[in-house]
């Protein structure tokens, strides 16, 4: 198992990568991290307002696809575990390119990067999404990817460049794809921030289609130790899915949201389907659990503390909807106004 005295986080100021900064440092005395985030929309330094004066945390400001800006970092770094990417779903309906760019030339940029420099490990964030959706049973790491948007194609293009260098080049190389993540600081345009806030704000909660789709929700932490896990203990080359044995329908979520919130349900305003939507995502996660991983958290507990961090967070989310989150929502909206025939 390697001993990491320096991790270069990408994509580190967003949701999981400032959790993942959380969890580390207080995990590992001795550790020193750097992150290095663009700071799109997505990314946040108040993610990070209570590390700020940890000496053992760097923050970098750059873009993934700037060689210039990595390969320094690489340089000092013993391993890399990459976050950075585009990650709205909705957002890769109007804006594909960027996911392209990030997610696979970003990526690209990692990856060359580490293969000239060396590091003892380079663990690169994927998805579920990747397989695509399933009606019946639970995709394992050997499926084939079958995505479906923009997004999940972009990951897929990334996650194969991610094992071929495995395979071409013997680069250390890991890849976890787990399944939707809730928690503290996620932005709230996915759909268990967005409809907290909503709901604090007695604004509708779109609920798209017949809100019958199925996501495998993890608590934001299960993810980290998960993470942490297959960093230390997973076998270069390979692929670990990390889901949350959680599967829910999104009325189901959207109705315990109300119930925490005491908001009525007709606040639900059923709307147009997504294109492309994905009925179910269903992962076995019995490869992780071999490295001794197991999700901790009760989904009830986790989702009740994450409902009362947003309605004691207001200073976080509230300067996040502003004028680019209305005229993004106004534009995808616009499409959902009706319900499907
Ligand atoms: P997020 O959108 O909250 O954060 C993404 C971060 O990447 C932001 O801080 C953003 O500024 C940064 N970034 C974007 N483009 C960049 C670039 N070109 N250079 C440097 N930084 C850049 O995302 P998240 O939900 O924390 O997801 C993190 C990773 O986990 C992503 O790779 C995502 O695909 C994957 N993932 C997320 C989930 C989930 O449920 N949230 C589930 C499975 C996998
Ligand atoms: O499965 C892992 C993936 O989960 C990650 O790779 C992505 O980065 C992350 O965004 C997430 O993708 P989803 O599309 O599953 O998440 P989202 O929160 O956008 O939507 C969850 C479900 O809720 C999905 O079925 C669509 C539905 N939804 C979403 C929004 C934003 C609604 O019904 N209304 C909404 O307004």
């Amino acid at each position: 198992m390697p001993d990491f005295k320096h991790i270069l986080v990408t994509g580190g100021a967003g949701f999981i990568g400032s959790n993942f900064c959380r969890y580390m440092l207080k995990r590992y005395p001795s550790l020193e991290l750097t992150v290095l985030d663009a700071l799109t929309y997505a990314g946040n330094l108040e993610n990070f307002r209570d590390l700020k004066d940890n000496n053992r945390f760097n923050f970098v400001h750059g873009d993934i696809r700037n060689k210039d800006k990595v390969e320094p970092l690489i340089q000092k770094a013993d391993a890399v575990v990459n976050f950075a990417a585009e990650t709205h779903v909705d957002r890769s309906l109007y804006f594909a390119g960027d996911f392209v760019e990030t997610d696979v030339l970003g990526t690209f940029v990692l990856l060359e990067s580490a293969r000239k420099y060396g590091v003892k490990r380079f663990l690169h964030i994927s998805t579920d999404e990747v397989y695509g959706s399933v009606d019946e049973g639970t995709f394992s790491e050997s499926d084939l990817l079958n995505p479906s948007s923009p997004y999940s194609a972009s990951k897929g293009g990334a996650d194969l460049l991610v094992r071929s260098y495995y395979i071409t080049y013997n680069l250390p190389i890991l890849i976890t794809r787990s399944s939707n993540n809730f928690g503290p600081f996620q932005f709230p345009e996915k759909l268990i921030p967005l409809f907290i806030t909503n709901a604090i704000d007695d604004i509708p909660l779109p609920l798209y289609g017949d809100g019958l789709n199925v996501r495998d929700w993890l608590y934001v932490i299960d993810n980290c130790a998960a993470i942490d896990t297959v960093l230390r203990a997973g076998e270069p080359g390979e692929i670990y899915n990390v889901g949350g044995s959680n599967e829910r329908t999104n009325i189901e979520i959207t109705q315990i949201i109300l119930k925490h919130l005491g908001k009525p349900e007709s606040l639900i305003q059923p709307v147009k389907d997504r294109p492309g939507h994905d009925r179910r995502y269903s992962i076995s996660s019995e490869k992780v659990k071999n490295l001794g991983w197991k999700v901790r958290e009760s989904f009830g507990e986790a989702l009740a503390q994450t409902v009362l961090w947003y309605v004691e967070n207001e200073d976080w989310w509230r300067p996040l909807k502003d004028k680019e989150f209305q005229d993004f929502y106004k534009l995808h909206y616009e499409d959902r106004e009706t319900k499907d025939e």
